[in-house]
């Protein structure tokens, strides 16, 4: 099989370490990387299947809109394409299905997801050379050697880099625009602006998905480092913060509470919270900005016709340091 897998052994930086920490903050917080345990997983699966998160229907109307566009813009044929977060593997099929990549490098920070949909895709294109990468792309890391250096596409799909706060998202894509080269191009999918109703919906589904997804932190947080936290004592709290231009979510406290873990106690008082995620959004020009600031120029963006998503092309334009 034409498949090499590289594990970096992400995991081992831990959730006992980021919760003692996180919690001891204040606010209190938890880094979104935590969601994804293979519950989280499950659960995040159902979050894309809810009709009121429009984010993966929309963007994929825009693949199947404009699919011979962006395909013949990104030049695909014989580059290195590389995936960070590439989860179940499922939407760069819609690239493979189309063009001829001369290697595909998938990264996430899950080794058994990595391991499935990396062994999936060599059965399903024996043509492509894949070198999956087990490693958290939200840190520094370097490529290993293996990978060319030549003309290599980012794609990152889904607005994951919606995760990260500006100055963050800037150095998040500054490094990957260091890693592309000369030549580099990144073609990424941003959630945009819209009325904040629309917004609060996606992240408050009606079957409670999101809110499964959020709480099941708590329920890591039991069985992985002991905390003697009853889940019915917090609540999913999703809203939309306009000012700050994202989404929140918190796990609100119920009441008056001590949390234990190892020997450290922590107080909550009634409707005090876990910050757990953000998930910030880019009217097209805000992002083009962004990107500019990272060493991306802006060469295309398509849109569905509510303009709610956005997929964008860029080419690297200068270097950052
Ligand atoms: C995977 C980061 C794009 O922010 O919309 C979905 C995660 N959180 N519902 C998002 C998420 C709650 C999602 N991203």
């Amino acid at each position: 099989m034409n498949l090499c897998f590289h594990d970096y052994h992400p995991q081992s930086d831990d959730l006992r370490r980021w919760t003692l920490t996180g919690l001891a903050a204040s606010p209190k917080q938890l880094p979104p990387k935590f969601f994804y345990d293979a519950t989280g997983s499950r659960l995040f699966a159902q979050i894309v299947e809810q009709p009121e998160y429009y984010l993966p229907a929309i963007e994929r109307g825009i693949f199947e809109t404009h699919g011979d566009d962006i395909i013949h813009r990104l030049g695909l044929d014989g580059c290195i394409l590389i995936e960070p977060g590439a989860g179940c593997g499922i939407k760069v099929r819609f690239l493979l299905d189309r063009a001829r990549p001369a290697m595909y490098v998938p990264m996430d920070i899950s080794a058994a997801h990595l391991r499935q949909s990396a062994s999936g895709l060599a059965t399903d294109y024996p043509w492509l050379p894949i070198h999956a990468i087990c490693v958290d792309h939200t840190k520094p890391f370097e490529l290993p050697s293996e990978i060319p250096n030549e003309r290599r596409v980012f794609f990152y799909p889904g607005s994951s880099l919606g995760n990260f706060d500006p100055p963050e998202a800037i150095r998040f894509l500054g490094d990957l625009s260091r890693k592309a080269g000369p030549r580099g191009r990144l073609l990424i999918g941003i959630d945009t602006k819209k009325p904040a109703a629309v917004l609060n919906r996606a992240y408050n589904d009606a079957a409670g998905a999101t809110a499964a997804f959020n709480l099941n932190l708590l329920r890591r947080l039991r069985q992985e480092l002991g905390a003697d936290l009853e889940l019915g004592s917090f609540h999913h709290y999703a809203f939309y913060n306009e000012r700050l231009g994202r989404i929140e979510m918190h796990l609100v406290s119920r009441r008056d509470q001590r949390v234990r873990i190892d020997d450290t106690e922590f107080v909550f008082t009634t409707g005090e919270s876990i910050h757990t995620e953000n998930s910030y959004k880019y009217a097209p020009s805000e992002f083009q900005r962004l990107a500019w600031e990272a060493g991306w120029n802006a060469e295309q963006v398509w849109l569905d016709p509510r303009e709610y998503f956005s997929i964008h092309l860029l080419k690297v334009s200068h270097q950052t340091d």
